[in-house]
């Protein structure tokens, strides 16, 4: 049999099961996401039953283009100038949704934007090719949980509410995409994400500006405790104390570590993409020890910033 064999296999199932809108664990570069046709609205009721999902937090639209997304939203120059520069990859755009665009109005919360993005895994790519479809896709998490960068963390977390999971490795990027905000004057940087702001800032030639200065616009999934283990999180940790975790991040050895439960680097070099990368699978290990987690500083630049983000949200209260 040839090695390509399992994969179309799997391919034709999770089409067949987008068919008859039922949920596909879909493996994207950012995070795997929880799939549906995105025109089919009780496919698309089924991902907010299966995650716990508020019903006022939209869902992002996976498409195959840039072309693709332009049928459905009004990206404008800024919007093209970005899409061009970055897709296919970890950017989502928010932007005015077209009338009569094939979308279920449960994807977008009722809201007169629309969030879309065209992925770069090539699993996620064949999976919209193969279907046909505009597919609806928020990380496949439980609502609030860490969100899930290996096909078993969505089995766990949802069970047999996903009829089919392909199994394509470790999401490469590890954190989830940048959200940009192109409905209003300015655009916003709704949620940090893959792609630093220092690169959107580039192609735009201007300043992101941030959400909290732009309430209106900012996206429901902004809600502070998000992401979060089931365990606390203690931020800019400079020493680990009694029954604590570590999370690391560098070389640097942390007074209190060789007492800890349970140390887990998310880069020993302070490479912040390889930080990124091992981020949720690495919250997931040490929720599983049970103990608190005593997190490291990390640099606030390139994926820092949405390294910083989840960590501090993971530490919020609920
Ligand atoms: O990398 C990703 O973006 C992953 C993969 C699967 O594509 N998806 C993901 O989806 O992270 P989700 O649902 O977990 O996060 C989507 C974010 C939420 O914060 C949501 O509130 C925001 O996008 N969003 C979606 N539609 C929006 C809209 N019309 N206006 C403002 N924010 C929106
Ligand atoms: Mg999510």
């Amino acid at each position: 049999m040839s090695r390509e064999a399992p994969r179309a296999a799997g391919l034709a199932t999770a089409v067949e099961a987008l068919r008859a809108g039922q949920l596909v664990g879909m493996p994207t570069e950012t995070v795997y996401g929880l799939a549906a046709n995105a025109a089919d609205g009780a496919a698309v009721a089924r991902i907010f039953a299966a995650k716990g999902r508020p019903r006022f937090n939209p869902l992002i639209v996976h498409v195959a283009s840039l072309a693709a997304a332009e049928t459905l939203i009004e990206l404008g120059a800024a919007g093209q100038a970005l899409a061009r520069a970055f897709w296919p990859g970890p950017l989502t755009l928010v932007a005015p949704r077209r009338p009569g665009a094939p979308v279920a109005d449960l994807a977008t919360a009722g809201l007169p934007t629309l969030a879309v993005r065209v992925p770069a895994h090539p699993v996620a790519r064949d999976l919209i090719a193969a279907s046909g479809m505009a597919l609806a896709a928020p990380s496949a998490n439980r609502s609030g949980h860490v969100s899930p960068t290996l096909a078993y963390h969505v089995a766990d977390d949802l069970g047999d509410a996903v009829a089919v999971i392909l199994d394509a490795g470790a999401a490469p990027v590890g954190v989830e995409s940048t959200v940009i905000g192109l409905a209003g004057p300015e655009p916003v940087l709704l949620r940090p994400g893959g792609i630093p702001r220092t690169d959107i800032e580039a192609v735009l030639g201007r300043a992101l500006v941030n959400p909290a200065a732009d309430a209106a616009v900012a996206g429901p999934g902004m809600l502070a405790q998000h992401y979060a283990p089931a365990v606390p999180l203690r931020l800019a940790a400079t020493d680990v104390r009694s029954g604590e975790s570590l999370l690391g991040f560098g070389p640097e050895f942390l007074p209190g570590s060789d007492m800890a439960k349970a140390i887990v680097n998310l880069s020993e070099t302070g490479d912040l993409v390889e930080a990124a990368a091992s981020l949720f699978t690495a919250l997931r290990r040490l929720e599983a020890v049970g103990a608190p987690i005593a997190a490291m500083p990390i640099p606030d630049h390139g994926l820092g910033e949405a390294i910083n983000d989840r960590l501090r949200r993971a530490a919020a209260k609920a």
